[in-house]
């Protein structure tokens, strides 16, 4: 890399482009989410390399539910076997990996992994991986408002502020993203940590997400460097 280059704490990806790939190739979508799952495994490694702290990924939204079952299925067979191999290999490579989003409708299969996952984890100091499932940022912040009106009414909180209320949130403790990137060419944040995104940079590409590389991830650094982040400050 560049001399001088800022790394940022804490990089979200929004994993975009899998269908197209494939369909560009005469490939089934699942084609698509299989080889995105493989680039998602080079560039975590290739953040930890580079000594981030996060790396958060949008592998399922909340509205993901809406595509054709056997698509669901697939991308659920895809982070069942991720997060069994994850088992293994997560204390060795030093890589915690924390779930965010509501679990709840999974396969048992899925719960349990994550439930693994995350009691490994707590074993493990350094880079997290924090991967969203079943996640939508407004759905983040209506429960995270019912948990502090629960917590009101029983005595528990007293007043509102913005940092109180963040620790309602799946990302309690951790940093927001300083860097978002949507490769694809959509530009917009589709739901994606919307209340931690108020003051990340942006970095849009045209890259289809499977075909995403390390080098994609310099050139966010390196762009993101060259700005100044001002906090709404001067
Ligand atoms: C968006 O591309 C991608 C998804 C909805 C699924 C992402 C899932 C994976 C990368 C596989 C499992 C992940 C892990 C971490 C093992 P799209 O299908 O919307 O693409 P399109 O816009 O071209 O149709």
């Amino acid at each position: 890399m560049a001399e001088k280059v800022r790394i940022p704490r804490h990089i979200a990806i929004i994993m975009d482009g899998n269908g197209r790939w494939a369909q560009k190739r005469g490939l089934p979508r699942t084609a698509g989410h299989a080889a995105g799952a493989e680039t998602f495994r080079k560039i975590a490694t290739y953040c930890k390399n580079i000594g981030l702290e996060h790396l958060t990924v949008y592998a399922f939204s909340t509205e993901n539910w809406k595509r054709p079952k056997e698509e669901v299925d697939a991308i659920m067979a895809l982070l069942e076997k991720y997060l069994y191999e994850a088992i293994e290999k997560m204390e060795r490579d030093g890589i915690r990996l924390n779930i965010m989003g509501d679990i709840s409708p999974l396969s048992p299969k899925l719960r349990e992994l994550a439930v693994s996952t995350s009691y490994i984890s707590e074993r493990i100091r350094g880079f997290q991986v924090n991967l969203c499932l079943n996640y939508g940022g407004r759905d983040e912040i209506v429960r995270a408002a019912r948990k502090f009106a629960e917590d009101y009414k029983s005595g528990k909180a007293t007043e509102l502020s913005e940092e109180g209320f963040a620790n309602y949130l799946y990302t309690k403790g951790i940093p927001d993203p300083d860097l978002i990137i949507r490769p694809s060419g959509e530009l917009r944040l589709s739901n994606f940590l919307i209340w931690q995104s108020a003051y990340a940079e942006l970095f849009f590409t045209d890259t289809l997400w499977p075909d995403f590389s390390e080098a994609e991830i310099d050139r966010a650094i390196a762009a993101f460097s060259k700005r100044s982040r001002r906090f709404g400050g001067i």
